[in-house]
């Protein structure tokens, strides 16, 4: 009933040449799962048009909570709506830790992604420390809370949610295959009887060595992908598992 999706996170990575090579790679995709990928803002009209027809989808990595405006170096919803975008990733922890984003701004992004006719992948998770306190479940829980708060339940169960454990990302450290299931489990006991369509997809570390493991859990949609969808042989592998 809930299509797998697998989605590309190519950070601040990639040139022309570099992208060229993946976009080549990327129309090669055979899987029955949705593609969806996130290049750096400036790429986006590359990529789009590159991979037209493909069926694949493009997101950007982030998106501004403003409308429109003197909001200098910020990108709008509906700005990434007309170049193409499907998609828009909101609180990657990199823009959490990093860029300071609290619960309360990511709410705000969520809502105008949505306004901007995008889907929203709203990314949770915990540190290393929350998570050895025990306070993993309680911070998602609280991370998914504020957006609720909001735009509404039904809004979040139609977006994609995206479980990366801060202490995964980037570390080769991904989480086991039950320690995923664990959390997406509790995710969509939170969003109640319409979480049952939402698609929670895991992301940290993901390669195509752990990704069935992963796939196979009951609450586990698909992936968020970072490192590896800069790989083309793995990320075609690991869309082809889904
Ligand atoms: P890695 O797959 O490189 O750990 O990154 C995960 C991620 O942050 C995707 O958004």
């Amino acid at each position: 009933m809930r299509h797998p999706l697998v989605a590309g996170n190519w950070k601040m990575n990639g040139n022309h040449e570099s992208i060229a090579a993946l976009i080549a790679s990327l129309l090669e995709i055979r899987s029955d799962a949705d593609v969806v990928i996130f290049p750096p803002y400036v790429y986006l009209p590359l990529v789009v048009a590159g991979i037209e027809g493909a069926g694949i989808s493009v997101g950007a990595q982030n998106v501004s909570e403003q409308h429109s405006g003197a909001f200098t170096g910020e990108v709008s919803g509906q700005m990434l709506r007309e170049v193409g975008c499907r998609y828009a990733i909101v609180g990657h922890s990199e823009r959490r830790s990093i860029y300071g984003e609290t619960n309360q701004q990511v709410a705000e992004k969520f809502t105008a992604a949505q306004a901007g006719g995008l889907i929203p992948v709203l990314c949770v998770g915990e540190t290393l420390e929350q998570r050895e306190q025990g306070e993993t479940l309680a911070i998602i829980a609280a991370q998914i809370d504020a957006v609720i708060k909001g735009s509404g339940l039904g809004a979040v169960c139609e977006a994609v949610i995206a479980y990366e454990p801060v202490w995964a990302i980037g570390t080769g450290k991904t989480a086991s295959a039950e320690q995923a299931q664990v959390v997406h489990q509790a995710i969509r006991q939170q969003l109640g009887d319409s979480g049952a369509k939402t698609r929670i997809l895991y992301g940290g570390s993901v390669k195509a060595a752990n990704a069935s493991e992963l796939f196979m859990q009951p609450d586990v949609d698909g992936a968020l992908v970072g490192g590896a969808s800069l790989d083309a042989k793995e990320f075609k592998e690991i869309c082809k598992l889904a």
